[in-house]
């Protein structure tokens, strides 16, 4: 059974199989490049990788339509907890691992910042290692270029979809740098051009992976599917 993974824009994503389906970083209604709206989402699960509004900003009202399963760090959980008042939430920290329903989960290193919404402390940001079918995914979500993705790249990674934005995150260049490290099949850029300073040519960028690196860079647009 064949994965599929959906770019809702932004750093928001949905992976489907088998009827079982997992959103990362739901950020649709205030989103210019969003697809969808909020209401307009189905799924099982819902990771979060770090405070941010941009990443925050419709898990509450999705997790309470859906009923789905939040993960996210430890604080962040308490959050919506007290919050949002969600009560099928996961609070997790970095390295350690969670098995959901189909999927099993660890959350990555990331190197970046985490307030909640509010001006809460959002715990440490982080990236998820999706495994599942046999396959897996690895979100860097919003970070710098660190060495220790080398480390996150002895799983094998099949996907890996890395921010490619610059001011917020890494830039294109250092993204073909993550490349190196991780050694991925495949690679998807994500975090860019939602607004203005976030503004990249993915197909530069994808010309750039596939001159220096065995991986094969994929692009799309908000709202296409990879299937894999
Ligand atoms: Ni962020
Ligand atoms: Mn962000």
């Amino acid at each position: 059974m064949a994965i599929e993974l959906t770019w809702l824009g932004h750093a928001t994503w949905l992976i489907e199989t088998e009827g079982h389906r997992i959103l990362i970083d739901p950020f649709l209604n205030d989103s210019p490049t969003a697809p969808i709206t909020a209401d307009e989402v189905e799924t099982d699960v819902i990771l979060v990788s770090h405070g941010h509004f941009d990443h925050v900003a419709d898990v509450a009202t999705i997790a309470k339509r859906t009923g789905a399963q939040v993960i996210a760090n430890y604080e962040i959980a308490e959050w919506f907890s007290k919050n949002h008042a969600l009560e099928n939430i996961v609070g997790m920290n970095i390295g350690g691992q969670f098995q959901s329903s189909l999927a099993k989960l660890k959350m990555t290193n990331a190197i970046h910042s985490s307030q909640l919404p509010d001006g809460s402390y959002g715990g440490n940001p982080g990236g998820f290692l999706v495994s599942l079918k046999g396959k897996n995914i690895y979100f860097a979500c919003d970070t710098s270029l660190f060495s220790d993705m080398q480390l996150i790249g002895q799983a094998n990674i099949d996907v890996a979809i890395l921010p490619i934005g610059d001011l917020f995150t890494m830039g294109p260049q250092d993204s073909v740098e993550a490349v190196k490290l991780i050694g991925p099949k495949q690679v998807l850029p994500s975090h860019y051009n939602t607004w203005p300073p976030i503004e990249q040519n993915a197909e530069t960028w994808a010309e750039m992976v596939s001159s220096e690196t065995d991986t094969e860079p994929i692009v799309l647009n908000p709202g296409g599917k990879h299937t894999f």
